[in-house]
């Protein structure tokens, strides 16, 4: 799911102490419990029941970041099952979501879960670099927060047929948004052997890159996920294979990445998301890879004013004022617990910024 290497900001540094006794909720959180009053506990819906069993990943710490937003519409930009949608629901009743999903099995199990919300919920088939489109359209104005939950859900990587997983035999698909045009079947028997090296390289930082890609062009053409892990295990030397997961996790963690092009939008959906905020609204983001990560953590380091300046003589040029204060320095993690219940929680780096008042 991802390469969890990411060991920056495992200590948090707060910027307040509002933002500190929020950030610091965590150690105590399990996902699904209730984070709502007892009248609207989340924990009561199973998502199970409604065919999308994701357990939402530091859903105590999201929904202390968002539930304090100002009364408006909060973007949930990777809706997924609607876990975290529903925990900002129970808790904040000045505020309605609108949810945006790329994957229309999501937005469909979604939709019956939030569906007693009624017109507190917007939901809309889009990829969230489109957010600032969607937000004219269906005039889900004033934006007070936005969360992106990025990567894959768990039903996604369960479900052989969505060809995401090494795990389980299927066609090599990895499209979030089935109606897009290009799998991670077309990837690996076009691509040459020094672009798909690239690939890993950049996408996982996958050290056996070269080997790995040049098996898959000698075993081309390759339709199954089932084929491509046993390429790429056979591919990496044998010391790689008896260590450290999967041999070919990274493998498919990069395709996955290309065919969405998940990095490729991160920063602009970021940028319109912060810039789509009123005075006070937040914006946080969990992230699962280093990749990510790195983007996620220079937007908001340029949006607060803590980039490097080229000449820290001169004044900032401008355009490079804050409008967002970071809520914490370093990125928060899930704690051991959650971890325990939720392996898959293990990876997450959590950051959120809050817009400053007077910023435009
Ligand atoms: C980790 S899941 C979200 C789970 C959700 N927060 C919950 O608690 O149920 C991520 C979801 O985001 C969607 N997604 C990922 N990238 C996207 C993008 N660029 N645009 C829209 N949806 C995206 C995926 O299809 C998936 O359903």
């Amino acid at each position: 799911m991802s390469d969890n290497d990411s060991r920056e900001g495992m200590a948090m540094t707060p910027m307040s102490e509002t933002a500190a006794s929020e950030a610091t909720t965590r150690g105590t959180a399990t996902a699904g419990d209730p984070v709502g009053p007892p009248h609207v506990n989340p924990a009561h819906v199973n998502p199970a029941q409604v065919g999308f069993a994701h357990v939402s990943v530091m859903a105590e710490e999201v929904t202390a970041v968002l539930s304090v937003v100002p009364d408006g519409w909060v973007i949930d930009a990777t809706l997924g099952g609607g876990g975290h949608a529903q925990a900002l629901l129970n808790t904040n009743p000045g505020i309605s979501i609108l949810g945006l999903d790329q994957d229309q099995s999501a937005l469909d199990a979604a939709g019956q879960r939030l569906a007693s919300a009624g017109t507190r919920v917007q939901l809309c088939h889009t990829r969230f670099d489109q957010l600032g489109e969607t937000v004219n359209r269906l005039n889900t104005r004033p934006v007070t927060g936005a969360l992106f939950d990025l990567g894959v859900s768990s039903p996604q990587l369960d479900r052989g047929d969505r060809g995401f997983s090494f795990r389980h035999d299927g066609p090599l698909d990895m499209r979030m948004d089935q109606t897009s045009s290009t799998t991670a079947a077309d990837l690996v028997n076009t691509l040459d052997e020094r672009a798909l090296s690239s690939l890993l390289t950049r996408h996982a930082d996958e050290r056996h890159a070269r080997r790995i890609a040049r098996a898959i062009v000698a075993a081309r053409p390759i339709s199954t996920t089932g084929q491509l892990a046993e390429i790429v295990r056979d591919a990496v030397p044998a010391a790689a294979r008896r260590s450290g997961g999967h041999p070919a996790r990274k493998t498919f963690q990069a395709l996955r990445i290309e065919v969405n092009e998940e990095l490729v939008i991160l920063a602009d959906a970021l940028r319109l998301a912060l810039d789509l905020l009123e005075p006070g609204g937040r914006c946080a983001v969990l992230s699962y890879h280093s990749g990510e990560d790195r983007i996620v953590k220079q937007v908001f380091r340029d949006a607060s004013g803590d980039a490097p300046r080229p000449r820290a003589d001169l004044p900032p040029p401008p355009g490079s004022e804050a409008t967002v204060k970071l809520l914490w320095r370093g990125a928060v993690r899930p704690s051991e617990d959650e971890i325990a219940k939720n392996p898959r929680a293990e990876a997450a780096r959590f950051r959120a910024v809050e817009k400053l008042q007077g910023a435009a």
